[in-house]
Parts: structure tokens; C-alpha cells; sequence
């Protein structure tokens, strides 16, 4: 027993935040992969944080008009309920924005494959949804960058507001939310099978 009372003010101060949604409910998730692995075979992809995986183009709204086109439904369909989910999340925790611009891509990344740690430079929030994950495959791991991490304290005990790494357990048909300064990185696996998942950029705007 302490001899102290009301020591502490604020737990969670300063702190940042990773909110998800289960959306297999709304989504046929075996549509989305079979619409994942069309597009896989008609877009080469790019060279960006992947190590041996594969990136795609950036798909998004264009004047109105669904890239890379309304035939991948339910691709489409994940896009549109993201924009939903956090236009929700941001009114629920009474912010005055709106995901004003959304870009989406996918990611493909097979035994071994990864993606080096980096951030996704001026941005609101990053989204990430989980087509399909193999046996024993992680997901994000999201690392604190800030001054908080010089300190003793940090990863000093196992609680989430002094640890410097937080790995995402991957969930198929799982949403995830995190603010867009959170630096993170995927680690290889190594059994068979693909780690399939469509990654958004989001950016917010005053209604
Ligand atoms: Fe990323």
C-alpha cells in the first residue's frame, strides 16, 4: 500500500491510436481476393518499400470514376467502407474533418518477401485491410519514433504506452486505422501462401 494517493494525472497522455473493424460482415472477402489476383496479373506493379513482393499502381476516385474500374467490386466495395469507417471515426471522436482524399493500393508478399520500416510522408491516417494472411505471417509492426523513446522508461515494462514496437495480429477481413506519422515495417515469413492486403493513404480535411 503507498503512502501516495492521485499520483498519476493523465495515463494516456500524448498518446496515438490503431482502430479496426471486422468487415467480413459486409464484404464478400473471396470476391475481394479473386478481384485482388485479376488485377495482380494485369498490373507489373512498382518498386516502392516491398523486398521481393509486389506493390500495385494507386488506385482511386478520378473525376468521379473508380480506378482501375467498377469491374473490381469488391475492391471497390472495401475502398468505399473504409471512406465510411473513417468518416465515423472521425465524427465519433468529434473532430470537425472528413477523409476529403483516399488512394488505395495492394500488396502481395510471398515466403520471405517484406517491407523495410518507413512512413508514408505528409499524410492523416494509413489504413490497412487483411485479404489474406498465411499460418504463422504477422502484420504491421508500428514503431514509436518519438523522444519518448530516449528515455529509461521506454519498452521498460510490458504495458502499451512505454513499449517502442507494437505488431498488428492480422486478421483476414480486419480494418485498421493508425495515424499516418507512425513509422512500420513487415516482417518475412516463412511457410507457403501469399500475405494479401489493400493499404490506404488517407487525408483529412475541415468540413
Ligand atoms: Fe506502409
Amino acid at each position: 500500500m503507498s503512502k501516495f494517493s492521485d499520483c498519476l494525472l493523465d495515463k494516456n497522455l500524448f498518446p496515438s491510436f490503431i482502430v479496426s473493424t471486422d468487415l467480413t460482415p459486409l464484404v464478400d472477402n473471396e470476391g475481394v481476393r479473386s478481384d485482388f489476383i485479376n488485377l495482380r496479373n494485369e498490373d507489373s506493379g512498382v518498386k516502392k518499400t516491398n523486398v521481393c513482393g509486389w506493390h500495385s499502381k494507386v488506385y482511386g476516385y478520378v473525376d468521379g470514376q473508380f480506378v482501375p474500374g467498377t469491374e473490381f467490386s469488391h475492391i471497390k466495395k472495401i475502398f468505399d467502407l473504409t471512406e465510411e469507417f473513417v468518416n465515423e471515426f472521425l465524427e465519433t471522436n468529434h473532430t470537425d474533418l472528413f477523409a476529403d482524399r483516399i488512394f488505395s493500393w495492394l500488396l502481395e508478399n510471398g515466403p520471405g518477401a517484406y517491407n523495410v520500416i518507413h512512413n508514408h510522408g505528409k499524410l492523416d491516417l494509413i489504413g490497412v485491410y487483411y485479404i489474406e494472411v498465411p499460418k504463422n505471417s504477422e502484420g504491421l509492426t508500428l514503431v514509436r519514433t518519438d523522444a519518448f523513446t530516449h528515455t529509461a522508461l521506454c519498452s521498460s515494462n510490458s504495458s502499451s504506452e512505454f513499449t517502442s514496437e507494437f505488431t498488428i495480429d492480422a486478421i483476414i477481413g480486419r480494418l485498421y486505422i493508425i495515424p499516418g506519422n507512425l513509422y512500420h515495417y513487415v516482417k518475412p515469413f516463412d511457410n507457403e501462401g501469399h500475405r494479401r492486403s489493400m493499404v490506404f493513404n488517407i487525408n483529412c480535411s475541415p468540413k
